[in-house]
């Protein structure tokens, strides 16, 4: 019910303040060792300030300076501010992928939202995995919270050309690999990729998220696509700080938001934007934290009604910071309008609609108009058949055309180490018209599904001038990669899906148009593999390794933890 009164004695943190007795007298007594004293807190929100900050998350190194500036906000809209170190997942360097850890942030959040005296809740987070984990977590705890987004970093340079993170990382290792780079032409590109704190600025995983969270409804207008050095950063973060004060006071929390239209719209915006094939898994998984099922087949339905409009790495040619000033996302959901639901509520406390009735393209070479979009249809398609009877996608515009529709022999490889070791095996005798399959690469076989789906070509074909080949796994790809890359193959190899049971030299045929993959083999064929298929021992006997491998569900339901799903309300902790 809403506290439309403002009457202090409803905050939920007053449950652990007010009473007079003495654990409450323990309380408070430990807000004054903090040098703050009764009329500084008392009586107001308190706002719990969500931070990944951390060195080895060098996407979030400004998060430090930027926790300062939610912290003026509140104190501006009479909240009282607390920042909270949760652990920073980091894209580059976590082993042996972040989504291993996407669960774990999402369940420190939701714990830590319940545990503290929180009226509400600013979330801090932008690389790829942040954002899902802090929203999945808040979604949980179902307590007042508002996104900050991390932003884009600066585009990267190097001798005049634009680089892109992640995508011109994969092309230039593929001209190096082919021997067309060298030595000092590869570490100028070091110095040139990642020039600023921030996230990768390619519509990859963390942009594509970032513009998830703002069209559901949970960050700002405009705010996602705001490069992290910019100082209308500093402003937005101000801003997220007041605003949470009053949704703590309206008790405006996330399901509130989080409708299935909501999630419709997200659907449509990660398609109008060519966004990150990552999205589907993380999408999904969020929907189930608010008590929405969804399913590959509405990614699928969506995605052939809406047009890829923005023209950004990799679908299309520019980059993040180009696309902010361009009018980021509200102008880009305003030439969609027709196919969102506008009525939805946002934390901006106005609807969806209301927020970019307003906004306008500046320029329609990198925010396309709906008559001349970068493709028809949108970024991610799903597709089925006896090679993954419970889907797996592509993401066509990223790929090259002529592949898309194809038919070849199988090489496979029965883990990464086992494709690290013998790509390059020349007797294997690869051509450009081998389909390049990588088993023991999804939720449990990688484990954590790994971005390892970019397979790479054999150097000897990248010397012969191919730059894209059909590969097929259960694990995911960067949001920056491109090529004809078939993904998330459900069931996965580890636990017995048909992926495990390709052979060498199987024909396997692809047919992007009409959403179907087959294995040419019969089903005695396909019967008799399965009776002699023989899974692995179970990789961890002990810890969150064990923990995961029995909780994690697959890519098509979202790989969170079965005991994470929407089920009855976990109550609060009693207060003693
Ligand atoms: Fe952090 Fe790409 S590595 S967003």
């Amino acid at each position: 019910m809403s506290n439309t009164t403002r009457d202090p004695s409803q905050l939920r943190s007053a449950r652990w303040f007010a009473p007079d007795d003495l654990r409450s007298f323990g309380h408070r007594s430990r807000i004054k060792q903090m040098g703050v004293d009764t009329p500084e807190y008392q009586g107001k929100p308190l706002i719990g300030i969500i931070n990944t900050w951390s060195d080895m998350n060098t996407c979030h190194t400004h998060f430090r300076d930027r926790a300062e500036d939610v912290k003026r906000g509140v104190w501006q809209s009479g909240g009282f501010p607390m920042e909270i170190p949760v652990m920073a997942i980091s894209e580059t360097f976590m082993k042996p992928t972040s989504m291993y850890y996407r669960n774990l942030l999402a369940m420190e959040v939701e714990e830590l939202l319940r545990c503290y005296p929180i009226d509400g809740a600013v979330l801090m987070g932008g690389c790829d995995k942040t954002t899902p984990s802090l929203i999945m977590g808040a979604t949980s705890a179902n307590v007042p919270s508002i996104f900050l987004p991390a932003g884009p970093m600066l585009k990267g340079c190097w001798k005049g050309e634009t680089l892109g993170s992640g995508s011109d990382v994969w092309k230039y290792w593929a001209e190096r690999r082919a021997g067309n780079l060298c030595e000092d032409s590869w570490n100028e590109l070091e110095d040139g990729i990642a020039r600023s704190p921030g996230t990768c600025m390619t519509m990859g995983t963390a942009s594509t998220m970032m513009a998830i969270a703002e069209v559901l409804g949970l960050s700002l207008p405009g705010s996602s696509s705001i490069p992290a050095v910019h100082s209308a950063h500093n402003r937005m973060a101000s801003a997220c700080g007041r605003r949470i004060v009053d949704l703590a006071w309206d008790e405006i929390k996330p399901r509130d938001l989080l409708t299935p239209q909501a999630f419709d719209n997200a659907i449509t915006t990660d398609m109008a934007l060519g966004g990150s094939t990552n999205a589907i898994i993380h999408l999904i998984a969020m929907a189930g934290r608010a008590g929405h099922q969804l399913d590959l087949e509405r990614f699928d339905e969506i995605s052939q009604k809406t047009p890829l409009i923005a023209n950004l790495r990799p679908s299309g040619e520019y980059l993040m910071p180009d696309f902010h000033d361009a009018g980021g996302l509200p102008a880009t959901l305003n030439q969609i309008k027709d196919l969102l639901h506008l009525d939805c509520q946002t934390v901006s406390g106005f609807t969806l609609g209301e927020n970019i009735a307003k906004a306008e393209v500046i320029d329609d070479k990198i925010i396309r108009p709906l008559n001349n979009p970068v493709s028809e249809t949108g970024g991610t398609f799903v597709l089925r058949g006896n090679l993954a009877p419970d889907g797996c996608v592509i993401k066509p515009t990223a790929a090259e055309p002529r592949l898309l529709k194809h038919r070849g022999p199988a090489i496979v490889f029965k883990d990464y180490k086992d494709l690290k070791a013998r790509l390059n095996d020349e007797s294997l005798g690869l051509t450009a018209d081998h389909v390049i399959v990588l088993q023991n690469a999804g939720p449990i076989g990688g484990p954590g599904i790994p971005e390892w789906g970019m397979l790479p070509i054999p150097d000897k074909l990248l010397k012969e001038g191919v730059r894209d080949m059909v590969r097929i796994s259960d694990s995911r790809m960067s949001g920056t990669s491109y090529g004809t890359c078939v993904l998330h193959v459900a069931p996965e190899s580890a636990i017995g899906g048909p992926l495990a049971l390709v052979q060498s030299g199987d024909f396997i045929e692809l047919d992007v148009d009409a959403r179907r993959i087959h294995l040419d083999i019969s089903d005695e064929e396909m019967a008799e593999r399965r009776s002699k298929w023989v899974p692995a021992e179970p990789r961890f006997q002990r810890g969150y390794g064990k923990l995961f491998t029995e909780q994690i569900t697959q890519a098509n339901e979202g790989c969170d933890f079965q005991i994470l799903h929407d089920g009855p309300e976990t109550p609060d902790p009693e207060i003693h």
